[in-house]
């Protein structure tokens, strides 16, 4: 899937640690996600996923939200550097700005997020904190297209994980986590693929209008396979 006929270009925006940009990077070295990485942009100028792309030789630029008196400007300029690397699809990676409308239109179509909840619940910050308030016994993650209201995108795959008992926010985290960096190359070759788009509001999967999102989990019964 390319609009210009080759591979599926890829942009990945981040924040922080980038361990899901990580899985990105090394699903591409295998040959596993089909699209080729051409950068990655931080808001924040000491973004540790900023040295994984540098170590990968992928392009590391920072537009630091910071730099801008508003909103609006901020994303201007991110765009246009975004914009450089004429991407088929963007990539969010655990990048914590909330984007505006005019910005989300744009790359209508095109641009993805993972959000740590099995969506539609528990949109937003401090999933795991509020999973464990809520007395959940299952919690995951998700892939969704980006729309204008944050992580109220149509989801595409998510991956269930059990709740143990003697859980707290950094167990259940690392549980969750693991299973970000399955799911997202998935959704990102599914993507490149052409096998995954969205039409209105519906995620097209080969070409049939899916009716729930798919579940690629490793959890059955209360318990990991
Ligand atoms: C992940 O939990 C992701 O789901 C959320 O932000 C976190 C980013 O982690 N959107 P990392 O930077 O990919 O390690």
């Amino acid at each position: 899937m390319s609009g210009s006929g080759g591979r599926c270009g890829l942009v990945a925006l981040i924040s922080g640690r980038g361990s899901n940009l990580q899985a990105l990077l090394d699903a591409a070295a295998q040959g596993k996600l089909n699209a080729d990485i051409r950068a990655v942009i931080s808001n924040c100028p000491g973004a540790y996923g900023l040295e994984r792309a540098r170590r990968a030789g992928v392009s590391a630029i920072t537009v630091d939200h910071k730099a801008f008196s508003a909103r609006g400007c901020f994303e201007a300029a991110l765009r246009q550097c975004i914009d450089r690397f004429c991407p088929d699809l963007i990539v969010l990676a655990g990048f914590m700005r909330i984007l505006q409308q005019s910005f989300v239109a744009c790359y209508a179509g095109k641009m993805l997020n993972i959000h740590p909840s099995l969506l539609p619940k528990y949109r937003g910050l401090h999933t795991h904190e509020r999973v464990l308030a809520a007395g959940e016994r299952v919690h995951g993650a998700s892939v969704h297209f980006v729309t204008p209201d944050l992580d109220a995108g149509p989801v595409i795959v998510q991956a269930r994980v059990p709740v143990l008992p003697n859980d707290d926010p950094e167990t259940l985290a690392a549980r969750v986590l693991a299973q970000e960096h399955r799911i997202y190359p998935l959704a990102v070759r599914w993507y490149a693929e052409g096998r995954i788009r969205l039409v209105g509001d519906a995620v097209f999967f080969d070409n049939q209008p899916m009716t729930a999102p798919r579940f690629v989990d490793t959890y059955e019964n209360d318990t990991i396979l």
